[in-house]
């Protein structure tokens, strides 16, 4: 067993993908309840570089140098106290804590909490963006959207996927569909058939007139938008139900004002604000899904660990297909 790892890291606020250094650092070890990962893959979120910009100052990062990431998919090669229910060689994929990161390594500790097991017909490069993109994908439908899997959406009809096209959209559309609502997706041209292959049942290219204004060719109101382009709340009520709401995972301080707003004024259509749950029933929840065919991962792009400032640049840009990806092996 190693005993060092190559990482990448920053050690101070800023300075994007140029303040990313390589080092060689200390295999961490497991603490209580944690595995020791082999990471074979990392999956590169906005989150990740909006904490180097500093966006959580002054509680995150929990500390400097920071490896950032919390998106990994590896094999466990080392038990802390108290877990049975992960053995050495275990395929798994995990999400580890925002504040600290840890997923540009060749090594990561993880929760038992937050880890899921991963069958070996999914490969890790698969498995890695459903921690963050597959389970706000899932908690945003199911837990603040209200929409169940079993049936018997009795409330909501019709749902608006904004940046259907990006890491958590592409997995929303398919959830959203296999839990029978109707779904109408924004995205650029160059992702329409994409996201209708995905199951969305109308696109618009949110350049053109019709996209701006965010109207369903078949006219009908959403029920519920999944806003996850961070669009502002008032550019979605000329088309939205008058019971709608509007789930907003921007994470934004304006957003509670907006919010209390609706309340003191008791508005129909309402914002909900979002933040994702690390939770690894959830995260096992959608590999299973994988698993069984239902769901699939869209890889932007792949890059090995040796090139993360690539993979950092094309996450800033915004302009991703599906999830970016950082490789180990
Ligand atoms: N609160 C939470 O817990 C939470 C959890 C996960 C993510 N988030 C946030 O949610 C946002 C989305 O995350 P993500 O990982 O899906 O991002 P992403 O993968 O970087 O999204 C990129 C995609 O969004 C498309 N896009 C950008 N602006 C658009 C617009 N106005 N209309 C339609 N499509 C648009 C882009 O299409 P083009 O390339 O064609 O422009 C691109 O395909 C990020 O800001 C992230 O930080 C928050």
């Amino acid at each position: 067993m190693a005993k060092t790892m190559q990482v990448v890291q920053y050690s101070t606020f800023g300075g994007g993908a140029a303040a990313l250094q390589h080092a060689e650092v200390p295999v961490p070890t497991p603490g209580k309840e944690q595995v020791l990962v082999k990471v074979e893959a990392a999956g590169v979120n906005p989150v990740d570089w909006k904490i180097q910009q500093g966006v959580f100052r002054p509680i995150g990062p929990a500390k400097m140098p920071c490896i950032p990431g919390i998106d990994i998919a590896g094999e466990v090669v080392g038990l802390g106290p108290g877990v049975t229910s992960f053995k050495v060689g275990d395929k798994v994929v995990a999400l580890l804590e925002l504040l600290k990161g840890g997923s540009l390594a060749e090594y990561a500790v993880a929760s038992i909490k937050t880890t899921a097991k991963r069958p070996d017909e999914i490969s890790a490069t698969d498995a890695a963006p459903l921690g963050v993109g597959g389970t706000t994908a899932l908690q945003t439908i199911r837990d603040s959207a209200g929409i169940k899997f079993d049936g018997s959406n009795q409330v909501t009809k019709n749902v608006l996927i904004t940046a259907a096209s990006g890491g958590v959209g592409t997995y929303a559309v398919q959830l959203a569909k296999l839990a029978g609502v109707h779904v109408t997706a924004t995205c650029g041209a160059r992702n329409i058939d994409l996201v209708k292959s995905l199951g969305a049942d109308e696109v618009l290219d949110y350049k053109t007139p019709e996209g701006k204004n965010l109207q369903s060719p078949s006219g009908k109101k959403y029920d519920v938008v999944l806003n996850y382009s961070l669009q502002p709340f008032s550019s979605f009520k000329p088309q939205l139900a008058p019971q709608g709401k509007v789930i907003d995972i921007s994470g934004s301080p304006k957003l509670f004002l907006t919010k209390a707003i609706q309340i003191v004024t008791c508005q129909k259509q309402r914002l909900v604000p979002f933040f994702m749950a690390t939770n690894g029933d959830d995260l096992q929840f959608v590999t299973n899904l994988v698993k069984e065919g239902k769901l699939k991962t869209i890889i932007d792009s792949t890059y090995p660990l040796s090139k993360a400032e690539d993979a950092w640049v094309r996450c800033i840009e915004g302009r991703a297909t599906g999830r970016i990806v950082v490789t180990m092996v």
